[in-house]
């Protein structure tokens, strides 16, 4: 059965050149902060490897995980595809402190991810329990991290909040299907809704998703509570969907 995560994957593809993506993250991020190939890199919402495969292809020192079991499933045969050995480790973002014992120089968190902290395939939406895990995460990140360390952290582009947008056709289940996605937005509930749409010649199908509004403003305010310092915008020309923030511990 079709799920969210069948539907990123190939949206990524269609969204994304990942070649030209990866080469703007090393020259834009990596290099300029020093951030090496002898340096540890923590993908925490690894999904199905965009970015985080990419760089470990081009020698980047990274490790993988991600809180959801189908994501898993989907990070290990894209890497088999691509034919690297790479492993995505099953960690919530609540328990990241009691499962590893590496600190990272650099955590990935893209793919406007924080915001699904309670709520990623869930049905329903309780906002202080989202804004609570939210919160938990951003510690968690922060408390990982090596002194000195970085965060990149993604959100929705500053009015961008609502929008509709029609990515193409792409295969799923071996159907050919044209992909459309809405965002709505609700700041009085501090809600998001993500609402998936795919159409086939015969059928309509809708998955929708909750998560917690979180925007650029909101998000560098949450970065600051955390401790989290030169909190910066990143310019990334390759970056489609979200807008990138820059944060040091
Ligand atoms: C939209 S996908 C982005 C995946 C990937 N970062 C990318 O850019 O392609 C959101 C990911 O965040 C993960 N996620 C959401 N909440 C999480 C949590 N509390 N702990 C760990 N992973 C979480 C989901 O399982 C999913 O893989």
């Amino acid at each position: 059965m079709f799920n969210i995560n069948d539907f990123w994957r190939e949206t990524v593809n269609l969204a994304y050149n990942r070649e030209k993506y990866t080469e703007e993250f090393i020259s834009s991020i990596l290099t300029p902060n020093n951030i090496t190939k002898n340096d540890l890199i923590w993908d925490v919402s690894a999904g199905t490897g965009f970015l985080s495969l990419d760089l470990l292809e081009r020698g980047y020192n990274v490790i993988f995980s991600d809180g959801d079991s189908d994501m898993i499933k989907q990070f290990a045969q894209e890497a088999e595809r691509i034919g690297l050995e790479a492993e995505s480790k099953l960690i919530h973002w609540e328990y990241l402190l009691e499962k590893y014992n590496k600190q990272p120089k650099l955590i990935i968190n893209r793919g406007n991810s924080l915001g699904y902290a309670a709520t990623w395939r869930k049905e329903g939406f309780d906002a202080r329990e989202s804004y609570t895990q939210v919160m938990n995460a951003l510690n968690n990140f922060y408390k990982l991290l090596q002194p000195e360390g970085f965060l990149i952290q993604d959100c929705v582009k500053k009015g961008d909040e609502e929008h509709f947008y029609e990515f193409g056709t792409m295969t799923l289940e071996g159907k050919t299907c044209e992909l459309e996605w809405e965002r709505k937005s609700f700041p009085e509930e501090e809600r998001s809704e993500w609402t998936i749409i795919l159409r086939s010649h015969d059928k309509e199908r809708q998955i929708m998703n909750n998560s917690y509004n979180i925007t650029g403003e909101s998000l560098t305010g949450m970065l600051e509570e955390t401790g989290f310092r030169n909190i910066e915008p990143v310019n990334l020309e390759t970056e489609q969907l979200y807008k990138a923030y820059l944060a040091r511990k």
